[in-house]
C-alpha cells in the first residue's frame, strides 16, 4: 500500500517525521535515553562500526558524534574490507553493525569475525534478523518495513538511533551533564516538526532536481557532518535515476575533482551555515569561477551570506548544528527521488539492485 504515493519511495520519505518521532519515543523515557543496559560505555576505548552503502554512511556520520560528543574514538569500515582484513579488535571494543534488513551477508560476516573478541551491537530494521539475533544487544530503528528498494526513511532512523546512543555514551561518560542532554533531548524531539518543514519544500526541491535530471555528471560536496551526506546524496541520485554523481568532502574539490567542473556539471553544496561555512563558500566560488553550476542547499542566513551567483538555492529551516545531517537527508533523498521521476526510472526497483543483498 502506497497510501496515496506514486512510489513506495515517496511514501517512506514522507514517513520520516512520524517512525523518527516513534523512534525518539521508544528510546526516551523519562528524560533519560534508555539503552539496554549491557551496553557499558564507561569502559570503552573505541568503537568500530561496520556497514554497507547507505548504512555505511549512517556510520560515518555517527562518527562525529561519537567522537565530537562523547569523546570515543571511532573506526568506520565497509563490511566486505573489514571482513577480509581481519583487524585485530581489543576487549574494550563496542563493535557496531549497521543494517536495515539485517541479513546484509558482508556485515554479517564481519559481525562474526568480532564474536568473542568484542561486545556487539546491532542496529537493524528488522528484529529477527540474523544481524539482530547474533548481537550481544539490538537497538530497533523502528522505521517500519521499507520497500523502495533506496533506503531512506531507514537512513534517518539509524541516525536517530546513532545520535541518541552517542548521547548516552556521552552522558555515561560524564562528557555531558544531566542539563546538557535534556537540552539535546528536546532538539531531537523537535525534529519531527522541522522535517516536516523540509517536506513542505517538496515542490521547489523538485524544480532543482527537475534541472539537475538534464546533467550527465553530478557532485555533492559536505564538509564535517554534511561530508557524509554528500556520499549519501550522491549514491542516492545514481542508484535511482542512473546519473553519475560522486560525492567529496569538499575540501578535496582542488585535489582532483576540480578537473570535471564545467557548465554542464551541477555541484550540490550541502552547507548550513555553522563554523566552517566560509570555507566552503571558498570551494563553491572555485567551482562557479569555472562556471560550474552550484545548487547551494543551506538556512537562511547560509542563503543571505553566500546566494549571490549560484544557480539555484534551497533553503531549509533552521536545526540545531549536532542533528542537521538528518534534516539534510531529506532534500538529498527528494532531489533523488524527482529527478529519477523526471527521467522515468523505476523509482521502487532500479535496475540491477536487490532490497537485500544476501550474498557477497
Ligand atoms: C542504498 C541502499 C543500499 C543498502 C546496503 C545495505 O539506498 O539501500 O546501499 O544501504 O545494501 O543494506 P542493509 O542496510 O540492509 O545492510
Amino acid at each position: 500500500d502506497k497510501g496515496g504515493h506514486k512510489h513506495f519511495m515517496a511514501k517512506e520519505i514522507a514517513e520520516q517525521p512520524t517512525v523518527i518521532g516513534e523512534a525518539l519515543a521508544h528510546y526516551i523515557k523519562g528524560g533519560d535515553i534508555v539503552l539496554p543496559t549491557q551496553l557499558d560505555f564507561a569502559r570503552l576505548d573505541r568503537i568500530v562500526m561496520v556497514a554497507c552503502g547507505t548504512a555505511f554512511y549512517a556510520c560515518l556520520t555517527a562518527k562525529y558524534w561519537f567522537e565530537q560528543v562523547a569523546g570515543i574514538p571511532v573506526e568506520v569500515d565497509i563490511a566486505s574490507e573489514f571482513r577480509y582484513r581481519e583487524p585485530p579488535i581489543g576487549p574494550n571494543t563496542l563493535a557496531v553493525f549497521v543494517s536495515q534488513s539485517g541479513e546484509t551477508a558482508d556485515t554479517l560476516a564481519a559481525l562474526r569475525y568480532c564474536a568473542d573478541k568484542a561486545q556487539i551491537a546491532a542496529v537493524t530494521n528488522v528484529d529477527t534478523s540474523s544481524i539482530a539475533r547474533e548481537a550481544d544487544v539490538n537497538l530497533p530503528i523502528r522505521a517500519g518495513a521499507e520497500i523502495g528498494v533506496a533506503s531512506t526513511k531507514a537512513f534517518t532512523c539509524q541516525l536517530t538511533v546513532l545520535a541518541l546512543t552517542a548521547l548516552k555514551a556521552a552522558h555515561a561518560r560524564g562528557r555531558m551533564d544531566d542539563d546538557t542532554l535534556a537540552d539535546h533531548l528536546a532538539e531531537l524531539q523537535s525534529l519531527p516538526g522541522r522535517l516536516n518543514h523540509a517536506l513542505g519544500q517538496a515542490d521547489e526541491i523538485a524544480a532543482a532536481a527537475r534541472a539537475v535530471a538534464e546533467a550527465q555528471d553530478v557532485l555533492f560536496l559536505g564538509r564535517g557532518r554534511m561530508y557524509p551526506l554528500a556520499l549519501e546524496g550522491a549514491l542516492k541520485l545514481k542508484e535511482i535515476s542512473y546519473i553519475h554523481a560522486e560525492g567529496y568532502a569538499s575540501g578535496e574539490l582542488k585535489h582532483g575533482p576540480i578537473a570535471l567542473i564545467d557548465k554542464t556539471v551541477p555541484v550540490i553544496v550541502m552547507a548550513p551555515r555553522d563554523a566552517l561555512f566560509d570555507k566552503t563558500v571558498s570551494n563553491m566560488q572555485e567551482v562557479m569561477a569555472r562556471g560550474g553550476k552550484v545548487l547551494l542547499i543551506t538556512d537562511r542566513e547560509g542563503a543571505a551570506a553566500a546566494e549571490e551567483g549560484t544557480w539555484r538555492t534551497l533553503v531549509m529551516p533552521e536545526c540545531p548544528a549536532l542533528f542537521e545531517p538528518i534534516l539534510y537527508a531529506l532534500p538529498a533523498q527528494l532531489l533523488a527521488y524527482h529527478a529519477a521521476v523526471a527521467k522515468g526510472t523505476d523509482v521502487d526497483q532500479p535496475r540491477n539492485l536487490a532490497k537485500s543483498v544476501t550474498v557477497e
